[in-house]
């Protein structure tokens, strides 16, 4: 959804999964709206966009290799400054007629920049310093016009500059942290070079995304599955803000939520927000339908047909319901493949189909956090008035505990699984805020990512006071990721294990036991179904 911040807009050509993300997010940390195109846009595709700037990312491939990714050279001819990082500076030198030199050696790691003669990109940063280099190819020969303002030990060419074009590039990664005048190189470009104004900011975001919500939806009513997750929180928060009483929340409760959690969800949404919710009792409907079911992907299959049965129910119950407002972030536009069908729309579409609408059902989407970061829709919660316990909720699954009550899930397992889950969120957020105190980072080093209890099918013996007891374990789950797609196993203090395993023994009735999954993934997952 375009707002008046997104005037001013740098376009990420990517050239290699996941660099271009980090340099749109590095852009918009200063305050520019920045958005990834896949590299082999053509300038057509790209000045459609209307940008004031290009970057070109880094990649994986050599530019002398047959199925390497190539630039448009017209994105050259644009008048539009440019910025190349890495093979975007590589891909620059070639396109232009410089050339590009094979090393068998390659840099990889810290590197000293030394800096040579004027330069607008490395302007204000200190003449010997830190940067980032992963490469084995390097610029050997700069295209006519340009002039090397860079070298390090191996590399002749760390970065090289065409003030008279606006084109500029570094072998290095100023997008990274450990190049640490990296955001000053990034800082002139956008602001000294390209003149941009740092006009992506919260307040403003907030302003114009309510207003194009508004003009969007006019008197028309909006239906919204609140899940109690981050995004779909977010949105519901916004769409309260934008059009108040005109947005119903449904939210269907599987009794598979963890402790305290719907109550939670009921009170932020009917005391915080002026929406409409409907707080769905499903627990019965589905304690039935899973009654006796053991398969991981059958409880799956089980719990998000019967969600959408719920949630259309509810929808079609409800007069002049002309939209359906979704939680889809940008990361999962990128991620479902908008490199591979080259293009945005496409990727949208096919996105959009996996909402089973029943037949003769149509409701138009918005999608208000399609093109925000994770981090982003954080900071829009907050800015917004969410609490803090929504906000920074660690991810949970939509089947939540069924996948975690290994074997078939009953009110006596769920009801064990609560309590024990219950006392480890509670001694680890406690850890994670300890951490968050101490370092000022919210996800520090040692900060952990998801943290739960397991409920294995078996039994073990135990002795409490003189008694033998023939009770069940709890197994204690507990990562450090950053996307869920690895993960450690996180090296908790023996005093935060001894806690935990206490406390759930003592608290939880017909628990005697606790382990701790020292697993990463791969090889294997976080979740144990
Ligand atoms: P795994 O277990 O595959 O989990 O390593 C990776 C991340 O995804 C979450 N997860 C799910 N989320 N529906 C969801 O919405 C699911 O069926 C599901 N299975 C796993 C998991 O909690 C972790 O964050």
């Amino acid at each position: 959804m375009a707002t008046a911040s997104t005037d001013q807009k740098v376009i990420v050509l990517d050239f290699g999964a996941q660099y271009g993300q980090l340099i749109a997010r590095r852009v918009r940390d200063l305050h520019v709206y920045s958005e990834i195109m896949p590299c082999d846009a053509s300038a057509e595709e790209i000045m459609a966009e209307h940008p004031s700037a290009i970057i070109l990312s880094g990649g994986p491939a050599s530019v002398y290799a047959e199925d390497a990714p190539k630039v448009d050279p017209k994105v050259f001819e644009l008048g539009l400054p440019v910025l190349g990082f890495c093979y975007g500076q590589q891909i620059m030198a070639v396109t232009l007629g410089g050339t590009v030199g094979h090393t068998e050696k390659g840099e990889y790691g810290h590197a000293t920049l030394t800096r040579k003669g004027e330069s607008r990109l490395l302007d204000g940063t200190p003449a010997e310093q830190q940067v980032w280099m992963s490469h084995r190819d390097a610029v050997s020969a700069v295209p006519e016009g340009f002039t090397v303002t860079g070298t390090t030990e191996t590399c002749p060419v760390a970065s090289m500059e065409c003030a008279s074009r606006n084109l500029y590039a570094t072998q290095f990664h100023p997008e990274v942290r450990h190049t640490p005048h990296g955001q000053d190189m990034l800082s002139n470009f956008l602001f000294k070079i390209c003149k941009l104004e740092p006009n992506w900011t919260m307040e403003g975001i907030i302003d114009s995304m309510v207003a194009d919500i508004r003009a969007k939806v006019g008197d028309d009513r909006v239906i919204l599955a609140l899940s109690g997750g981050v995004d779909s929180s977010v949105v519901a928060a916004l769409m309260s803000r934008a059009v108040g009483k005109q947005v119903t929340c449904v939210f269907v409760n599987h009794g598979l939520l963890r402790k305290n959690e719907p109550e939670q969800v009921e009170e932020v949404f009917t005391k915080q927000f002026d929406v409409d919710f409907v707080h769905v009792h499903a627990e019965e409907r589905y304690a039935k339908l899973l009654d006796g079911v053991t398969e991981p992907e059958q409880k799956r299959r089980i719990i998000g047909t019967q969600f959408w049965k719920e949630f259309f129910a509810v929808a079609q119950q409800l007069d002049g319901v002309k939209f359906l407002a979704q939680g889809t972030i940008y990361p999962d536009i990128i991620e479902s493949g908008a490199r591979k069908t080259g293009g945005k729309a496409s990727t949208i579409k096919s996105h959009h189909n996996l909402i089973p609408f029943p037949e003769g059902v149509h409701f138009d989407l918005i999608e208000p956090l399609d093109h925000f970061f994770k981090d982003e829709v954080r900071a829009l919660g907050t800015a917004l008035g969410l609490p803090d316990h929504i906000v920074y909720r660690q991810p949970f699954p939509g089947p939540g505990l069924a996948i975690r009550i290994i074997g078939a899930v009953t009110p006596e397992k769920l009801e064990i699984l609560k309590n024990a889950d219950a006392i480890v969120r509670e001694e680890l957020d406690a850890y994670n805020a300890k951490l968050f105190e101490e370092t000022g980072e919210r996800n520090s080093e040692h900060s952990v990512w998801q943290y739960f209890a397991v409920l294995p099918d078996i039994r073990s013996v135990g002795v409490m006071g003189d008694e033998r007891t023939y009770a069940r374990p709890i197994i204690l789950r507990a990562v450090e990721s950053s996307d869920a797609m690895t993960a450690d196993w996180a090296k908790l203090p023996y005093d935060v294990l001894g806690k935990i395993s206490g406390r759930i023994v003592a608290e939880v009735p017909g628990v005697n036991r606790v382990a701790y999954d020292i697993t990463s993934k791969p090889p294997a997952t976080i979740e144990w179904e």
